[in-house]
């Protein structure tokens, strides 16, 4: 048996593998907070993650504060900066540079989706890129898809290392990518297909203008979900045997929950779990290791910096 997904009883004779995010997310940490005990007992400086939040979208705020969480957890020093969403984008560029210029803090964050009245791409495109741990700097995604050494962006990053570290093989493998966004669909596409393992797929891209999405989808050995649309893949779409990795968690409304709502996958999970040799949940799945990934990153930015001393 593999380390660490559980085994879980399937219809299908075999057995199906829940990729299990959060307990290979522990084992990251756990890893990343004995590099910062070491960096601190040589007298180096700890890593500073900061991380900025325009407005009050509420699944931003919770991505946001399990971030800054986490620096805690594992002796990061982090700062988190609320702005309202009436902040305008001079003002958000003038934080931007600022972050730019304090040596304090090794490596910065702007959550997105940002307000409308607000570039993006502008803010995107004013972060440094050895700041940028986040890894969405056209600087950086030019030197991911080159193969150099950069940042990569934290969710495609944490779908690779979750395979890396379960020993999910995809050399040779049909891998199909739902959704085409800049942080996860479009990356996730050319990391899979590169000269590595994980990597060496054949690798299709759908979204939502593809003609047969069901036919390609079913023909996927690894199939890939990021677009955003709570259980949009149902178990037609699964072949039998497929590695499934569910990125999405969009909010639908369930009066029965604490909250006022549940969180719901790309992926009929109930319906299609059976036809998998693996599997994510949502929640505990690809979520805890785009979190970890995220501090890997910014941990790469303090070691270059020590480095560099
Ligand atoms: N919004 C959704 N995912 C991310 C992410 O990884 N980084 C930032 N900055 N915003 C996000």
């Amino acid at each position: 048996m593999r380390g660490f997904p559980l085994e879980v009883e399937s219809n299908i004779g075999d057995f199906m593998q829940i990729l299990d995010g959060r307990a290979t997310a522990a084992q990251l940490k756990k890893e990343i907070a004995d590099k910062v005990k070491k960096i601190q007992a040589a007298g180096g400086k700890v890593p500073h993650l900061a991380a900025v939040i325009v407005g009050d979208d509420g699944a931003s705020q919770t991505y946001v504060s399990n971030k800054v969480r986490t620096c805690e957890e594992l002796g990061f020093e982090s700062t988190l900066i609320a702005l309202p969403s009436s902040t305008s984008e001079a003002e958000l560029l003038a934080k931007v540079h600022e972050l730019n210029e304090n040596t304090e803090v090794d490596g910065f964050i702007v959550q997105v989706p940002l307000p409308d009245h607000i570039d993006e791409d502008k803010v995107t495109e004013a972060i440094k890129p050895e700041k940028d741990v986040d890894g969405f700097h056209p600087e950086n995604l030019g030197r991911m898809m080159l193969g150099l050494p950069t940042y990569i962006s934290a969710t495609p990053n944490g779908i690779l290392e979750l395979l890396r570290r379960n020993g999910v093989k995809t050399t040779g493998k049909h891998c199909v990518v739902v959704g085409r966004s800049n942080i996860v669909g479009t990356p996730m596409s050319i990391l899979m297909s590169r000269n590595a393992e994980p990597g060496n797929c054949t690798v299709t891209l759908v979204h939502s203008r593809t003609a047969n999405m069901q036919e390609v989808c079913a023909s996927a050995d690894i199939l890939i979900v990021a677009i955003g649309k709570a259980e949009f893949v149902s178990a037609d779409m699964v072949k039998e045997g497929a590695v499934v990795i569910d990125v999405g968690t969009t909010r639908v409304p369930d009066e029965s929950k604490p909250k006022g709502f549940a969180l719901k996958g790309d992926v009929d999970f109930e319906a299609v779990k059976d036809k998998c040799s693996f599997i994510t949940p949502v929640p505990g799945g690809v979520g805890p290791m785009t979190i970890v990934s995220l501090m890997q990153n910014t941990l790469r930015a303090v070691e270059r910096k020590n480095k560099k001393k």
